[in-house]
Parts: C-alpha cells; sequence; structure tokens
C-alpha cells in the first residue's frame, strides 16, 4: 500500500446510482461527476455511474468532459460553467452538450460550432432564483430568441432546459416551490417560443431534489453528491446510500514522548503523561483541513484517536498513550463507519461544513485505489 490512500468501492457508487434510479421513476438520470468525480477520481467514476443506471454525465468545466471524451466515454456530456476563451470548439467536435444563460455565449457557442461543421447541443439555462449561473427572468426570453434564431440557421440545436435550486436540502423553504413556479414559466415562455420539444430535456433536481421532490424531477433528474453514498440532507438520514470514499494511511513513525512534550507547530497540544505518539503521512494539501486539530477523530491501533497538535502541510500526529502501534499500521480516517471510524459526515459536522468539502478536497497526492 502507498503511505495513504483514498479507496474507492465502485459497486457502491453503482448502486448509489441505481437506488437514485429508483426514486426518480420516469426521468432520465444524469450524475454530476464533476471536481473529479466529487474527489473519487473522474473517469473510474463516470463509468461506475454508467454501470448503475445513469444515461448521462453532467461536469462543471469543458476539461472535464473532453477529459471523459479522451477515456472513451461516449454517453451524453452536460458541461455548464463555460467563460470566454474555453475550447468551444473542441467540445463541439466531441459531442459535449453545452449550457448557455446569456445571448452572447449562445453566439460563441453558433459560431464556434460554425467552424466545426457541426450542430451544438444547448441547454438553456434560467436563473430561477439562485443568482447564480443563468438567465434571470429579464432576460430569458431574449436568450430563448437568440437561440432559436441561431438554431434556423443551423448552427445550433436546444435540447435542454434547466436550472438549479438553491434550497432542495431544506424541505419546506419557500424558495423551493418559487424556484419550481418559475422554471415552469421559463419553460413556458421557450415552449411558446417553440423551444419545448419533446426532444428537449428539462431538468432542476440536484441530490435532496432527487430524493425528496418528486414535482422537481422534470424529464430528468441531476444529482452528484448521493451517487457518492453521502446523505444531501443529513438530518433526514442516509436515505440508503453507501458511502463509496474511505481514506486510508500508513503510520510513518512511532515514538515514546515524556510528559510536557510539546506536539507539531505552535505546540497546541502537550502530552500529560509518557505516551506513544504515530505520525500520519496526511496533511492539509492532502485534504486533512489545518483546523482539525482537535475536532476530527481517526481509528488507529483498533480504537478512535484524537488528531493532536497543529495538522501541517503533510502530516500529523495522533496520540494512542500505551496501546501498541506500529510503523507501517494502518489508519482510518473516514470510511462507511463500519469499522467504528468517523464517516465523511462526522468530519463534516466537527468541521463546521459539508461532505462535498470533505470529499473533494481530497488532493491530489492520495492516490485513488479502486474495488
Ligand atoms: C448545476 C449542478 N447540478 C447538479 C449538481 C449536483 O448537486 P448535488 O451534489 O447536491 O447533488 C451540482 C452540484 O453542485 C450543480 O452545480
Amino acid at each position: 500500500m502507498t503511505p495513504a490512500e483514498a479507496r474507492v468501492d465502485l459497486s457502491a457508487i453503482r448502486d448509489n446510482v441505481a437506488l437514485l434510479g429508483e426514486r426518480a421513476p420516469g426521468a432520465e438520470l444524469m450524475v454530476a461527476v464533476k471536481a473529479d468525480g466529487y474527489g473519487h477520481g473522474l473517469v473510474a467514476s463516470a463509468g461506475a455511474c454508467l454501470e448503475g443506471g445513469a444515461t448521462r454525465l453532467g461536469t462543471a468545466y469543458l476539461r472535464e468532459a473532453l477529459r471523459l471524451r479522451a477515456e472513451g466515454i461516449t454517453a451524453p456530456i452536460l458541461s455548464w460553467i463555460i467563460p470566454p476563451g474555453e475550447p468551444l470548439e473542441e467540445a463541439i467536435h466531441q459531442d459535449v452538450e453545452l449550457s448557455a444563460g446569456a445571448p452572447g455565449l449562445v453566439d460563441a457557442i453558433a459560431v464556434a460550432a460554425g467552424r466545426t461543421g457541426r450542430i451544438a447541443r444547448l441547454h438553456l439555462k434560467a436563473d430561477t432564483g439562485m443568482s447564480r449561473g443563468g438567465a434571470v427572468a429579464a432576460d430569458w426570453p431574449a436568450l430563448v430568441e437568440r437561440a432559436m434564431a441561431r438554431q434556423s440557421e443551423g448552427t445550433v440545436e436546444i435540447v435542454g432546459l434547466w436550472s438549479h435550486l438553491a434550497c432542495s436540502d431544506m424541505p419546506g423553504h419557500p424558495s423551493i416551490e418559487a424556484q419550481l413556479t418559475a422554471f415552469d414559466e421559463a419553460l413556458a415562455i421557450a415552449e411558446k417560443a417553440g423551444a419545448g420539444g419533446s426532444h428537449v430535456v428539462r431538468h432542476i433536481a440536484n441530490s435532496a431534489a432527487t430524493l425528496l421532490l418528486p414535482q422537481a424531477r422534470y424529464d430528468m433528474v441531476r444529482p452528484g453528491l448521493a451517487a457518492f453514498g453521502l446523505s444531501p440532507v443529513p438530518r433526514l438520514g442516509g436515505f440508503g446510500l453507501r458511502p463509496a470514499m474511505s481514506l486510508v494511511a500508513r503510520i510513518a513513525l512511532t515514538k515514546r514522548v515524556p510528559a510536557g512534550s510539546g506536539v507539531s507547530y505552535g505546540h497546541l497540544y502537550i502530552t500529560d503523561r509518557e505516551t506513544t505518539l504515530g505520525l500520519v503521512p496526511l496533511g492539509y494539501a492532502d485534504g486533512v483541513p489545518r483546523h482539525s486539530t482537535g475536532r476530527v477523530e481517526v481509528v488507529a491501533a483498533g480504537r478512535r484517536r484524537p488528531v493532536v497538535g497543529r495538522v501541517c502541510m503533510d502530516q500529523f500526529v495522533i496520540d494512542v498513550g500505551d496501546d501498541a502501534l506500529e510503523e507501517g499500521d494502518e489508519v482510518i480516517l473516514f470510511g462507511d463507519g463500519s469499522r467504528g471510524e468517523p464517516t465523511a459526515q462526522e468530519w463534516a459536522d466537527s468541521l463546521g461544513t459539508i461532505t462535498h468539502e470533505i470529499v473533494t478536497g481530497i488532493g491530489s497526492r492520495v492516490p485513488r485505489v479502486y474495488r
């Protein structure tokens, strides 16, 4: 084994995706595999999602979609963050579907499509109340009109109408119904303008909406986090999902130190007795947040151990008292909890964040090892 690795159970991803498919009957299933498959590895995760029943993949950036194509993935892929200067021609050539939320981008895509001699497949994005990507209600008719004009000239084809929910993980939040109403209005305007044929896929639901909001399914759901086994609404439980990643390391060094030993930068921890310390070869450059000290536990030598002393860039220290710990012993930072280890959810709760940030934060030095 390497000094540390993120073990990814691809069968868990397959099963989670199958479960999401069952929870959204009648809807197509696109899984968001952006950010290196939520830290689980882009290509392997995408393959597992497709095996689990996803028919499409979503990425934030074109370079993620192009990497999937380079690795031989032929399923439809939608990319949705397209700043100026992106390789539009290559994306169109590689059949990557493109999101546009402004007429200027529709034009840029149409020009690029004209150069390739292919028709670009467009998903028009409505901002229904998140104030992130997409056209707000006042700008939506102009966006649809521009896309329709480009469609008539034969450079683009509108294949999707979509939006994103801001508070789907907060059941009952008034913005949910407001956004769905705004989405329906945007769809009606597009349909009236002729952009709503039966081949046009309407989609708005992320993981939480896929699991909790049947009225948000439309033609397709677009979960990410849940595919990796992490709950989009932790206070409502795990929804039967299985966490796919465990983060493990091997102890690099052990030592007995006397009482009164200051540990790591700043001596945040001082031993109160003679004890055994273990050095774990993972640090904040690998996704163990610097402020994990005293907040997060790991499993070593059969039990939970606190992270003591400042987490450094490449390493941190655990205190195992008088228990036996040897170099090479396995330390489990987080996993599915079956060996007594914390879950990524427990880490997220202790660190005041969400599991998205924990798993996507695992650095590139940590190899992903698939089972
Ligand atoms: C546009 C879009 N769709 C879908 C998703 C998937 O969301 P989640 O991981 O909460 O299911 C994301 C992720 O943030 C997103 O940005």
